[in-house]
C-alpha cells in the first residue's frame, strides 16, 4: 500500500506537463508520498493541463497576458497559490520569468528543472548550445529558485552522454527521462525535510550541497535498496 500523502506540491506548468506527470506517477505509486494540491498554467492551451484533471487535480489557469506587468502577474499566482497552502512549489516547464513578488513568499520551497548541467546554458536552448560546443555530456539540474534566472543553488543533477548523431531533438529525449526521475526524488528529498536553503546555499542532510548539486544516481540509493 502506498504510503498516505505527507505533503502538499503545487506544479506551475506552461506546456506538455511530462514532468508533472512523473510526478502524478510518483504520487499515485507512493514513491512520493504526497498530494498535488494544485496545477497552475499561465496557458490555457497547456497540454499537461488535461494531465492533470485526468488524475482529478485542482487545476488553474492564469493567463499571463491578463496583467500590465511581471509583478502583477506574479501577486495574482501568489494569491492563487497561497489558497492551496502548497508545503512545496515546483517549475515544471513554466516559461514566465518570476520576480521577487512570487520568489520571496515561496523562498526556499521553491523548486525548478533545468534542462541542462548548470551552470553550464542556464536560458534557452540548451541541448543545441551542448552539441554545438562538442559537450560529450549533457543533463539536467533540479536546483532552489531565486531571483537569477536559472541560477539559484543546484540540488541534484543527472547527466546522459551526447552521441555523434544527437540532435537538439534527440538529445531533449535523452535528457527528459532523467528529468522524471530526479524531480519527484527530489522533492521527496525536500518533503522530508533533508533538503534545505539558507543564506549559505542548498543543504542534504545538514551538509552543503556541491556547486553542480548531488549526482544522480546518488550514493545512498544503494542503502535505501537494502532497505535502510
Ligand atoms: C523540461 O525540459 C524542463 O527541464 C524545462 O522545461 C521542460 C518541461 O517539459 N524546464 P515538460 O513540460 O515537463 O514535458
Amino acid at each position: 500500500m502506498p504510503e498516505q500523502p505527507s505533503g502538499r506540491i503545487a506544479v506551475l506548468i506552461s506546456g506538455r506537463g511530462s514532468n508533472l506527470q512523473a510526478f502524478i506517477e510518483a504520487c499515485k505509486t507512493g514513491q512520493l508520498p504526497a498530494q498535488i494540491c494544485l496545477v497552475v498554467s499561465n496557458r490555457a492551451d497547456a497540454a499537461g493541463l488535461q494531465c492533470a484533471r485526468d488524475a482529478g487535480i485542482e487545476v488553474a489557469c492564469i493567463a499571463h497576458t491578463d496583467y500590465a506587468d511581471r509583478e502583477g502577474f506574479d501577486a495574482a499566482l501568489v494569491a492563487r497559490l497561497q489558497q492551496a497552502q502548497p508545503d512545496l512549489v515546483v517549475l515544471a516547464g513554466f516559461m514566465r520569468i518570476l520576480t521577487p513578488v512570487f520568489i520571496t513568499p515561496f523562498a526556499g520551497r521553491l523548486l525548478n528543472i533545468h534542462p541542462s548541467l548548470l551552470p553550464k546554458y542556464p536560458g534557452l536552448h540548451t541541448h543545441q548550445r551542448a552539441i554545438d560546443a562538442g559537450d560529450s555530456e549533457a543533463g539536467s539540474t533540479v536546483h532552489f529558485v531565486t531571483p537569477e534566472l536559472d541560477g539559484g543553488p543546484p540540488v541534484l543533477q543527472a547527466r546522459v552522454a551526447v552521441g555523434a548523431n544527437d540532435t537538439a531533438y534527440s538529445l531533449a529525449q535523452r535528457v527528459l527521462s532523467v528529468e522524471h526521475a530526479i524531480y519527484p526524488l527530489a522533492a521527496l528529498w525536500f518533503l522530508q525535510g533533508r533538503l534545505t536553503l539558507d543564506q549559505q546555499g542548498a543543504h542534504f542532510d545538514g551538509q552543503k550541497i556541491p556547486a553542480c548539486g548531488l549526482q544522480y544516481p546518488p550514493p545512498l540509493a544503494a542503502d535505501s535498496a537494502a532497505g535502510h
